[in-house]
């Protein structure tokens, strides 16, 4: 509670991203089977979008299912959409009671039929929400958005709708998945793996990284807290020099 209070004292994050890992392992420590920390894992969601909303976090990107995590077994896969299609449809309510608007990222049209069209549906009847942006990465990895990126600017270079020169920035941003969303400013991986595993490569450039050994199912509002606790202690200098901030 009182860590709660400190950290609505200073300066939050507009935008944070998490990498929810572990809930296999989580499973496994307590001798139960995968698909058992996946649904466990929602808990933790729930708690996480609601806490996000109510601190004034403007947007929350969730890294739910990434491109390489097609090559799981078929089973796992079949569960993880499963559950995504019973969440949406369960979620639904805490997201309109929380005034809060679902955005998808990443290759959607890729998801099956059941869990594209449940998806579209919780878009569409949240689209006028305004508290937070839930943006939940499906079918996402950074490499394929970029893949994305260069095919687009390409076709358009081809159709004399942008000159080379014009490539900057600003263009790229605009055709990523993300093209609506701010810079991400607190990056968060659970389960004590530091890696990305291709998340948000080129919109973490200023990101600032946090790691917590937490396996997903078991991140509470406290961790949450601890981890923008750490976000507001630092410096960011995007290249400059601590003298020129002040
Ligand atoms: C994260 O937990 C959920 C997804 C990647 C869908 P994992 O399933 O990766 O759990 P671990 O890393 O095997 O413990
Ligand atoms: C990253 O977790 C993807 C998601 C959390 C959805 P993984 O568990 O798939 O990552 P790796 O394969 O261990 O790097
Ligand atoms: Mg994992």
């Amino acid at each position: 509670m009182n860590l709660e209070i400190d950290i609505l004292n200073h300066p939050l994050p507009k935008h944070i991203a998490i990498i929810m890992d572990g809930n296999g392992r989580w499973a496994k420590s307590r001798g139960r089977i995968r698909a058992f920390g996946h649904e466990n894992g929602t808990k933790a969601v729930r708690t996480t979008v609601e806490s996000c909303a109510k601190l004034g976090i403007e947007h929350l990107t969730l890294y739910a299912f990434s491109t390489e995590n097609w090559k799981r077994p078929k089973l796992e896969v079949k569960t993880l959409m499963q559950l995504l299609i019973s969440s949406l449809k369960k979620e639904m309510n805490t997201l309109q009671k929380n005034n809060i608007r679902l955005n998808a990222i990443g290759n959607i049209e890729t998801l099956p039929k059941k869990v594209f069209d449940e998806l579209s549906h919780v878009i569409e009847a949240t689209k006028m929400n305004s508290r937070m942006t839930l943006n939940l990465a499906l079918s996402y990895g950074s490499r394929d958005e970029l893949t994305h990126v260069v095919k687009e600017i390409g076709e358009k270079i081809k159709n004399n709708i942008i000159s080379p020169e014009k490539i900057d920035e600003s263009i790229i941003n605009q055709h990523l998945y993300t093209r609506n969303l701010p810079e991400v400013d607190l990056l968060i991986r659970t389960s004590g793996e530091q890696r990305l595993s291709n998340f948000l490569l080129w919109q973490i450039a200023y990101a600032e990284l946090y790691f917590t050994k937490v396996f997903w199912p078991d991140f509470s509002n406290e961790d949450l807290y601890k981890a923008i606790a750490s976000y507001q202690k630092r410096e960011r200098r995007f290249g400059k020099t601590s003298e020129q901030l002040n």
